[in-house]
């Protein structure tokens, strides 16, 4: 029987911060606030490309593998968060790299990308289609970012991480994965104006409106992702006490807390980052994971609950046995180039450039073609 080993592993978080106080300077909110109800003091804001840091990722995760570009099959690259969508992201990433034989796929499932693109890649090695592949978690969400809604603003930031896989013979890698989606409340969590629905209106790119049901996402996370947690157990006839590490999705510290309540897993077990990086959906996963090795709490055999959730809304857990190698086989010397704004210098920027005219917004507020609340019904 073939496995997907994870061998490599690497992040790229940009390194200008954006904190709770920065955000108070031009949003009605407080840190006090922030961290009551989200656990989150400061967030990441990009001054590169979303292409350009899910390469410095790979680049890391691939040294720390010992595996060469030219050597990639596959390139899997997870997140809502695209420089263009045409050409697709993981093309960028391929040429970037130098992966000249690798298939290039970019897979959005919100939040969920990271782990929706392991599961992916996990089942392509195993069934024999490629050999070993690139999986990244990324996203750029300050470009697009609402930063007049108190609402969401102050949830989300930027980062990217990913792994590589390789073939194996060893049981390990993703054993077992629940993946879903809770269509119905899909509507909770909309940004619009990304995408055709808006080509006829005269809107500047990055203008967005977030629909966010707070209150709704959080109570219908806790109860998705602890469903899938326990049905993965099942699935691969575990328990919580085998459990080791919980590798979450950072939504909130509150959703996070309730997840490992319900599960019966003690916080001590489970890896927080949403203080320091916010919400970095499809990136949030990957780069708690890259931290937890670093901190040395993986460990050879140890395995790995990986619960998440996002827009759609999808929602996913997976097992994952880890191998005998937690330490990198190589470094990679790339790097991001310097960064010359102040992380608040570059969002009042993109605020300065949001809705330019007055007139954009306008536009957003009623789609082209309002989407039915009703499903249709299938002959
Ligand atoms: N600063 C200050 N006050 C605020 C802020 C802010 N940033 N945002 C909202 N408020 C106000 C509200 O206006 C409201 O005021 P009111 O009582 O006068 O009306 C009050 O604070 C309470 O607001 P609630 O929405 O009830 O606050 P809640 O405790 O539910 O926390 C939060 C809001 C943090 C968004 C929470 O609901 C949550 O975390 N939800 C889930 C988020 C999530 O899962 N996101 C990820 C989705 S998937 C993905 O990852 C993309």
């Amino acid at each position: 029987m073939t496995y997907a080993a994870i061998t490599g592993w690497g992040k790229c978080m940009p390194p200008a911060v954006l904190s709770n106080d920065d955000l108070s300077t031009f949003l009605d909110t407080s840190d006090e606030w922030i961290v009551s109800r989200t656990g989150m003091k400061e967030r990441r804001v990009s001054h590169v490309g979303a292409i350009e840091l899910s390469t410095v990722a790979a680049s890391r995760a691939l040294a720390c593998a010992g595996l060469d570009p030219a050597d990639v099959d596959l390139i899997i690259y997870g997140g809502v968060s695209n420089d263009e969508l045409v050409p697709n992201s993981a093309s960028g990433v391929q040429f970037a790299l130098g992966a000249t034989k690798a298939a290039s796929i970019d897979l959005n499932t919100a939040c969920t990308s990271f782990c929706y693109g392991l599961t992916t890649a996990t089942a392509m090695i195993r069934t024999g289609v490629v050999r070993n592949a690139v999986v990244i978690g990324v996203e750029l969400i300050s470009r697009y970012m609402d930063w007049s809604n108190r609402g969401v603003a102050v949830l989300f930031g930027d980062g990217a991480a990913a792994v590589v896989l390789q073939a194996s013979d060893n049981e390990e890698g993703v054993l077992g994965s629940v993946l879903g989606c809770d269509a119905e409340g899909r509507q909770t969590l909309r940004v619009r104006g990304m995408g055709c629905t808006y080509a006829l209106h005269d809107i500047t790119y990055g203008d967005t409106i977030w629909d966010f049901d707070g209150q709704s996402i959080f109570k219908r996370a806790v109860h998705a992702m602890s469903d899938a947690s326990r049905r993965v157990l099942e699935q691969c006839g575990k328990t919580a006490d085998d459990v080791d590490l919980v590798i979450p999705h950072q939504a909130n510290l509150r959703i996070i807390e309730s997840v490992a309540k319900y599960a019966g897993i003690p916080m001590e077990r489970v890896i927080v980052t949403v203080q320091k990086y916010g919400n970095m959906s499809a990136a949030t996963v990957p780069v708690a994971l890259v931290e937890a090795l670093e901190a040395s709490r993986v460990k050879p055999g140890s395995t790995l609950l990986m619960p998440a959730f996002g827009g759609g809304l999808t929602y996913c857990s997976l097992l994952v046995k880890w191998g005998e190698r937690v330490t990198p086989l190589g470094q990679s010397a790339a790097e991001l180039p310097p960064v010359t704004q102040t992380a608040l210098e570059m969002v009042n920027a993109i605020r300065a450039n949001q809705d330019p005219h007055g007139r954009s917004r306008d536009g957003l507020l009623a789609p082209v073609f309002a989407e039915s609340s009703t499903p249709a019904a299938v002959e």
